[in-house]
């Protein structure tokens, strides 16, 4: 530990702070009496500059492009596990240590994937043309009606409840969602299937529990394709203070019912500057419509004068790569070379975008590269996902670590309710 001294160059007066040493990454300075000290508050919109706590959940290093869960990278987790594996890391500190072990968490992630028959009946509320995320966002809300036993949620056992609830059942929502859009009927879920096949057969699954048929039988879900999502799934799981994560650790420091919390999350990640990105890069590829048409769109993109955004480039902390990003681009070419066809046409401008961004000085002086929402939309079309619910699975990925962080948060005997100071500049 050390310090750091604030002189106040208008009275010469001297403050000495202590500096917080941080396992990896660069140091804090405590400034948690900044105010009671020296009568003077930070202003750091954004908060840049400015950690809201003290985490152990997962690290990033935006100038080497690194980034892992729970000390562990993220290519190992994608690499060597599943991710009903890495929800349990992250909520319960430890990785499966043999397949039993690994199966265990699923099969029970299976059986609590039901929704609850009141909560089915509230999707008739919604308008078919609703967008998932604001649906989602109602029924997690819902959810904390239903399962009034966040008062109890002081022990271990609580908080195992609470986010392996929520963990299993955000599949089947989102699929219905998709399905109540198109007013096909609901797909129970199927205990017989793995977290990310159950998933996708509740998405496009016929009653009685039979798949597509065309000449060549029945169109079984293909282990490449449940791999594909597993991954994708993983890359999500956390990704510390970013702000929808925030959002759930904000809400959650007012005593709320953690669902409520996990609600404003899902809203916080809608927006196009976080999770809505993926979507939002879909559209502008389609946009674009032609490799010719890029350098157009990429000065629109420089222009200052236009709010024109490149969506799917640029983060707040990573100003090398993303490695997410990386290991996304890895798994379209797999499936590429594997059968399951990306669209070539959006895959060859995806391609041209980034091939032009990379050599501009304008991206290049900014640090702005492709992020993980630029190519995951890819992904999913090929996977037929339907492009409004690309942020929906962005929740899906998410929820293990805003379940994590939220038990992190609700554990800390010394976490304050959000309560920052403004500069007030009005009359
Ligand atoms: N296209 C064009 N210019 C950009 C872009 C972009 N995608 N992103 C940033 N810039 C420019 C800004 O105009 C600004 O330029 P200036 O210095 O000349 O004013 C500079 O780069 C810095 O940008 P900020 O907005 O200050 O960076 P910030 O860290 O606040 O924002 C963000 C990061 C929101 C991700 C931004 O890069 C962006 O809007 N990207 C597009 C949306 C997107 O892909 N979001 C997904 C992020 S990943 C995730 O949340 C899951």
């Amino acid at each position: 530990m050390g310090s750091i001294t604030l002189i106040n160059n208008e009275t010469g007066d001297k403050f000495d702070f202590d500096l917080i040493d941080c396992t990896r990454g660069p140091k804090a300075v405590d400034f948690s009496k900044l105010f009671e000290t020296t009568g003077i508050f930070s202003y750091d919109p954004g908060y840049s500059s400015t950690a809201g706590c003290k985490s152990t959940i997962s690290f990033i290093d935006g100038k080497k492009g690194e980034l892992l869960y729970k000390g562990v990278a993220i290519q190992e987790l994608v690499d060597k596990y599943k991710f009903t594996d890495v929800c349990k890391f992250l909520i319960s500190d430890s990785l499966p240590q043999n397949d039993t072990d690994s199966l265990e968490f699923d099969l029970e992630l299976r059986h609590r994937s039901f929704l609850h028959e009141k909560l089915k009946r509230m999707f008739d509320v919604f308008p078919d043309r609703a967008h998932p995320m604001a649906t989602l966002s109602a029924l997690v809300s819902v959810l904390a009606t239903l399962y009034v036993d966040h008062k109890e949620i002081v022990n271990e056992e609580g908080y195992q409840t609470m986010a392996r609830r929520i963990i299993a059942k955000i599949p089947t929502m989102v699929a219905y969602c998709y399905r109540n859009s198109v007013g096909a009927p609901f797909i129970e879920p199927d205990v017989s299937k793995s977290y990310v096949e159950n998933f996708l057969y509740m998405l496009r699954g016929y009653p009685h529990g039979r798949m597509k048929y065309n000449r060549d039988g029945e169109q079984e879900i293909s282990a490449l394709e449940v791999e594909a999502l597993d991954k994708i799934l993983t890359l999500h799981a956390d990704h510390g203070q970013n702000a929808s994560t925030t959002t759930v650790r904000n809400v959650a420091s007012t005593g709320v019912h953690p669902y409520a919390a996990i609600s404003s999350g899902i809203s916080a990640l809608w927006g196009p500057a976080h999770g809505g990105a993926n979507e939002k890069v879909l559209r502008q590829l389609s946009e674009i419509g032609d490799v010719k048409n890029v350098d157009k769109f990429i000065e629109k993109a420089k222009d200052k004068n236009d709010p024109f955004r490149l969506m799917g480039f640029g983060h707040r902390v990573y100003k090398s790569y993303d490695p997410r990003a990386k290991t996304l681009k890895k798994i379209k070419d797999e499936l590429d070379k594997k059968g399951i066809k990306m669209d070539t046409h959006l895959s060859e401008i995806a391609q041209k975008v980034e091939e032009v961004a990379l050599k501009d000085d304008y991206f290049k002086e900014r640090g702005l590269y492709p992020n993980v929402d630029f190519y995951s939309g890819i992904i999913l079309t090929a996977l037929k996902i339907p492009v409004e619910l690309f942020t929906p699975i962005f929740v899906m990925g998410r929820m293990p670590g805003w379940c994590a962080q939220l038990i992190e948060h609700n554990k800390n005997p010394h976490a304050r309710i959000t309560r920052p100071r403004q500069v007030y500049l009005g009359k």
